[in-house]
């Protein structure tokens, strides 16, 4: 059952200042939908704006917009609570009507774009053009799903291992674009194909935390059955996968489409890293701690196969035959330098490359945390596989599928994930220990950018956001 506050404005005409929203020009008749008052407005009860404390914080305590309360360890308010906030949410708005005319709009809006004078918790935003703002002016407006976004764009999200921030960046400009904070502890991250959201997994709060693109707030926590590493998406955005780094082992399947999180699958070991296949038909997850690669079959969702390799798995990658199907899968291992082939179809390994010593670069051998080499990725067109080194603080590229060193680039101390964009062009790599992530043209093949971004920069991912 809805409840559905519905106000009809009557020939009603606005004139449109450059200062105002326009939302109120297209409302005849505007309904306050529930669900996305529930799943779009709600969030930003929760957000941590810079500077402001979260309206949670406050309303829950107040006689006139009263939030309900959150039980400790509960990230998200029940139906039975969204409808209570609802309900006093619609007392300070007037659906339909020139958004000025809310309060609850009006109430956290600075003066100078057109808020009221005075709102004891303080002006949380300070545009009409704020993407929070909208979301609400838009549900005051009657909306039922969020606009369209007018443009999205490829972006790179470097996660800071040892920050509470992920770093967004343009890789046109190599330029930050934007930080996404209010995540301590952000392990892997991965995009809606859409563009519309990012998945990132946080390992203080042990939820899969969905950020919104356009606003870079984080709109949903899920709790997750123990502490998760990284994430992976299917190609058709209905799932996610999540690596729970706990024993005796398990994968969290996500729900997006109802953000819930719908199963708990045991595989074998603790999951430090799970992938999606290519083709999405398998979801790859691999252990230290029991040297197991487990494959799991996305149209079931439970374990198809599993090998046990010499030593505990770390990231890997994929590389597919003609007809997008996957051929072998790269891995790197603990203790050891390099990488190993898994043929895919034989379920064995078939190779192993050892990286030579770099001439005149000293070995690192602090810190590597049991695993030399930690970062891999196949190019968009199949015909490189890159590969960092933490010890030689180099990426070593070799040609698929014969597997020839073809060159190598300084990429900084302690380098660890890769990620490229689409169009092939660039490759992006963390180097933990230097705070920062490298920008480097993979034809050329040589460094053309060093970005500052947080602490300790480990996983990195191309993704689409949303802009307005
Ligand atoms: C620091 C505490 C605090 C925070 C944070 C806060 N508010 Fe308030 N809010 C108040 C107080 C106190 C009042 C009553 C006095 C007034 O009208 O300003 C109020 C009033 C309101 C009112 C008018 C209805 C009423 O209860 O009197 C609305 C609507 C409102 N706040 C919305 C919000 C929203 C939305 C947020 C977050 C974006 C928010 N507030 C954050 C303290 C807070």
């Amino acid at each position: 059952m809805k409840p559905i506050a519905t106000i009809r404005t009557i020939g009603h005409f606005l004139a449109v200042s450059l200062l105002a929203y326009p939302a109120v020009l297209f409302a005849q008749e505007a309904e306050l939908d529930f669900d996305y008052f529930k799943n779009e407005v709600q969030p930003i009860f929760l957000a941590k704006r810079d500077g402001n404390v979260r309206c949670i914080q406050c309303h829950t305590r107040s006689s006139g917009f009263r939030i309900q309360a959150l039980q400790e360890h509960q990230l998200f308010w029940s139906d039975e609570q969204s409808q209570m906030n609802y309900e006093s949410a619609i007392q300070y708005v007037l659906a339909g009507e020139d958004p000025l005319k809310s309060r609850f709009l009006t109430h956290p809006l600075s003066v100078d774009a057109g808020g009221d004078p005075f709102h004891g918790g303080g002006k949380h935003f300070h545009s009409q053009f704020d993407p929070e703002w909208r979301i609400m002016a838009d549900w005051v407006a009657g909306a039922k799903t969020r606009r369209e976004p007018s443009e999205i764009a490829v972006r790179i999200i470097q996660t800071n291992a040892a920050g509470d921030d992920s770093t967004v960046i343009d890789p046109a400009t190599n330029e930050v674009v934007g930080r996404i904070t209010d995540i301590e502890i952000p392990h892997g991250v991965v995009g809606a194909p859409g563009g519309s959201q990012v998945y990132i997994t946080n390992e203080a709060m042990h939820s899969l935390d969905i950020v919104d693109a356009r606003t870079l707030r984080v709109k949903r926590r899920i709790p997750l059955s123990g502490r998760p590493n990284n994430v992976a998406v299917t190609s058709d955005g209905k799932k996610v996968y999540v690596a729970i780094m706990e024993m005796p082992g398990s994968v969290d399947i996500i729900d997006v489409a109802s953000m819930s999180n719908v199963k708990t699958l045991p595989v074998n070991g603790a999951i430090h890293n799970v992938y999606v296949t290519p083709d999405s038909r398998y979801a790859v997850a691999g252990s230290i701690q029991t040297r197991t690669i487990n494959v799991i079959d996305t149209r079931t969702d439970e374990v198809a196969w599993e090998l046990e390799m010499s030593s505990g798995i770390r990231p890997m990658t994929f590389d597919t035959k003609a007809d997008g199907s996957t051929k072998n899968i790269f891995v790197q291992l603990s203790g050891f330098h390099g990488f190993a082939v898994v043929d895919f179809d034989k379920r064995q390994e078939v190779a192993r490359i050892e990286h030579p010593a770099v001439p005149g670069e000293e070995a690192h051998l602090d810190g590597l945390q049991g695993a030399p080499a930690h970062g891999l990725a196949v190019s968009p067109d199949g015909k490189t596989l890159w590969s960092t080194s933490k010890v030689y603080s180099h990426v070593y590229i070799h040609s698929l599928p014969d597997l020839k060193e073809i060159g190598r680039v300084f990429v900084g101390q302690h380098p660890e994930w890769i990620t490229f964009t689409p169009d092939g062009k660039r490759v992006y790599i963390g180097a933990a220990g230097d705070h920062v992530t490298y920008s480097v043209d993979a034809e050329k093949m040589e460094a053309i950018a060093m970005i500052p971004v947080g602490q300790v920069p480990k996983r990195v991912a191309t993704v689409l956001m949303a802009l307005d």
